[in-house]
């Protein structure tokens, strides 16, 4: 008689210790998103408005580098190499809980950015858009391997086993108190979903398909980015000021993006945070290793 077995990949016996309870996983696969109240102090968030404010006055020439504002001035990058609030932010141990374990605990860093938006300030695109009409999208990092519509590893999400799995993390801190019918909204559960989404017609979308978050300055949404999402119209009289910190699976391929580390600039960055934006290879990250004694 001749024994045959397995020895490798079994996937019953998948050794993963989440740093989510059992009551986080159930609501962030149902739902594709979760909510971390006051990771930022009000005095924190105020000051990093005047620092962007400040920021947007300097000339050109003289921006700290490798600090990137668009032509606008209203979404900045790379804060957190000039800013040590915002490296703080990045590995806050209670957002970090979550990326770390939606990633395998193998985060990586993908960009740190800062979006200002005013009343009546329109994106491009939303001038095209025709009698209210609400558009949902899913991010995708422009890496579409090998087809858009084909399942990517990098962008999907998935679960096996009991173990959850988003190929990048998108995290959204607001800076300002953010009313209930304002800010970003979402199909909860549609992280989940396998058919593309009609048009859908309804008097009341926001009652009957689309969440949006009452919240206060310094909270965080961690969400999938393959849930469906958009923003509502700002109609505050003061801006709206998000920081938008996108994490992705450490241990994939580079994809071509040139923003995931600034070697000419490392010096300014703490070792765990310059290792974060570092692809990951054998090892496991300082970050893991520090959640692993709070959380595991
Ligand atoms: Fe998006």
């Amino acid at each position: 008689m001749i024994n045959m077995r397995q020895i490798q990949a079994d996937y019953n016996a998948v050794d993963f210790v989440s740093f989510m309870n059992e009551e986080e996983k159930w609501y962030f696969d149902t739902h594709g998103y979760i909510i971390v109240r006051n990771v930022l102090s009000k005095k924190d968030a105020e000051y990093l408005i005047e620092k962007f404010e400040d920021w947007r006055k300097i000339p050109e020439k003289k921006l700290p580098k490798p600090l990137h504002r668009n032509l606008e001035l209203s979404v900045f990058q790379n804060m957190h190499y000039v800013e040590k609030k915002y490296q703080d932010l990045i590995l806050d141990s209670r957002i970090m809980k979550y990326v770390s374990s939606l990633l395998l605990h193998n985060p990586r860093l993908m960009f740190c950015s800062m979006i200002r938006q005013k009343k009546n300030e329109k994106k491009p695109q939303a001038r095209k858009l025709k009698n209210g009409e609400i558009v949902f999208h899913r991010d995708t990092n422009g890496y579409n391997y090998p087809f858009e519509a084909f399942t990517n590893p990098l962008i999907g999400y998935q679960v096996v086993n009991g173990i959850m799995y988003s190929g990048y993390i998108n995290v959204s801190i607001t800076l300002v108190d953010v009313p209930g019918d304002h800010g970003i909204c979402c199909i909860p559960g549609s992280h989940k979903c396998n058919f593309n989404t009609p048009t859908i017609k309804t008097e009341t979308p926001y009652d009957d398909y689309i969440q949006s978050f009452e919240l206060s300055a310094g909270d965080a949404i961690v969400f999938s980015p393959n849930l469906l999402h958009t923003t509502r119209q700002w109609k505050m009289n003061y801006a709206r000021y998000t920081v938008f910190n996108r994490y992705v699976f450490g241990k994939y391929i580079e994809e071509g993006f040139t923003n995931h580390s600034f070697e000419d600039h490392k010096e300014k960055l703490s070792d765990e945070l310059y290792e974060l934006e570092k692809m990951n290879y054998m090892k496991e990250k300082k970050i893991v290793k520090r959640l692993k004694k709070l959380y595991a």
